[in-house]
């Protein structure tokens, strides 16, 4: 059992892992500023869920509010940190560049320095599948090369992995950096595919299809994800006697820090996915095909050999199964759009 710091608590990824940490017994302190980028009704209900739990206290808490961060580190003292709290989403990142650096890495840096002065055991934080960018060698592995973002979004959270190498090799801290591969399930978020899709099939409005549709995705169950994060949290960062300087791996290194991939493994056609929401709901999808979005790439696939090498990590959920499961849900959570 550990005392264990979610950064996002109320956020998709941040309240599944936090519950699952309470169901077994951990100390979970989470934190998460509230803010209004999608429905805070939605952030305040996955809350609710957690507070049923007596070893989960909350703070309203932004990352970019240095004194505050210094003073939650300092009132608690946190075996384990996991830090998912960031302004998330390619296509906001254009509109609105600096909510990126405040929260990803201006409040990435409180975090790391949270961490340094506080002997934290093991921080893990969110990167994202999106720092492989203009990469088109598939699929993506930890090994490949990560300097070509295409939007800001994907550039905060390669420079979260930098930041955190820089903190893995000079203060020892051990560092977890994991890349999600488009994360589903259910309260899910309300910008992303499947929740746009379900409630526009639901209402019988159209979808909108960027790149004419021609998009693959390594759509990956939340559950799959939580369970990756659960092996990375539980197997600290260690540094690796077999990496060589003279060709640097960059998933790990001397220092105290790994890369991993989390993802499904199974890419699956855009037109795919919309017909298992289309089986789900019974109803049948109205098509607007759009141009390519500027920022977005047209195809994701996770090589997830390492983490299951290492942790023994094996992605367990269909595409099928866990839209069904994504469709039950909404379906109890906003009855009035049927
Ligand atoms: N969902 C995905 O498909 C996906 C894919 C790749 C990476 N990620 C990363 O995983 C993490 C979790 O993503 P999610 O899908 O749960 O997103 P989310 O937006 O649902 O959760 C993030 C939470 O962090 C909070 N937050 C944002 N800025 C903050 C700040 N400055 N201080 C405190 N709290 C702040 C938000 O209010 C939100 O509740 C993020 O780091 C995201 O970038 C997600």
């Amino acid at each position: 059992m550990s005392n264990i710091l979610v950064t996002g608590a109320a956020g998709f990824i941040g309240f599944h892992l936090s519950k699952v940490l309470l169901q077994r017994g951990d100390t979970v302190v989470g934190i998460d500023n509230l803010n209004h980028y999608y429905d805070v009704n939605l952030k305040l209900a996955r809350l609710k869920q957690l507070e049923a739990y007596p070893n989960f206290t909350f703070h309203k808490l932004d990352l970019a509010d240095r004194t505050g961060i210094e003073n939650l580190f300092k009132q608690y003292t946190f075996d384990k940190v996991a830090n998912l709290a960031a302004q998330a989403g390619v296509r906001y990142s254009i509109e609105n560049p600096h909510c990126y650096i405040d929260s990803n890495v201006t409040g990435f840096l409180h975090i790391l320095e949270g961490c340094r002065h506080h002997q934290i055991k093991h921080l893990v934080f969110a990167s994202s599948s999106s720092v492989y960018g203009a990469n088109t060698k598939q699929p993506f592995s930890e090994s490949d090369g990560v300097d070509h973002p295409l939007a800001l979004y994907a550039a905060t959270k390669k420079a979260n992995e930098l930041m955190a190498h820089s903190y893995a090799s000079l203060y020892k801290l051990p560092c977890t950096g994991l890349r999600f591969f488009t994360v589903y399930g259910p309260w899910g978020r309300p910008d992303m595919a499947l929740f746009l899709f379900t409630k526009a099939i639901l209402a019988g409005e159209p979808i909108q299809l960027f790149n004419n549709g021609d998009m693959v995705r390594d759509f990956t169950y939340v559950d799959d994800i939580v369970e990756g994060i659960k092996r990375a949290l539980d197997n600290s960062a260690q540094p690796d006697p077999n990496w060589n300087s003279n060709h640097p791996d960059p998933s790990s290194s001397y220092a105290p820090y790994r890369i991993y991939n989390i993802g499904n493994s199974t890419p699956v056609k855009l037109m795919d996915y919309i017909h298992a929401i289309e089986k789900a709901t019974g109803k049948t999808a109205i098509l607007q095909k759009m141009p390519m979005q500027a920022g977005d790439v047209p195809s994701t696939c996770a090589d997830v050999s390492k983490l299951e090498r290492e942790l023994g990590y094996k992605p367990k959920t269909l595409t099928s199964q866990g839209v069904e499961k994504f469709v039950m849900w909404y379906q109890k959570a906003y009855p009035h759009i049927k």
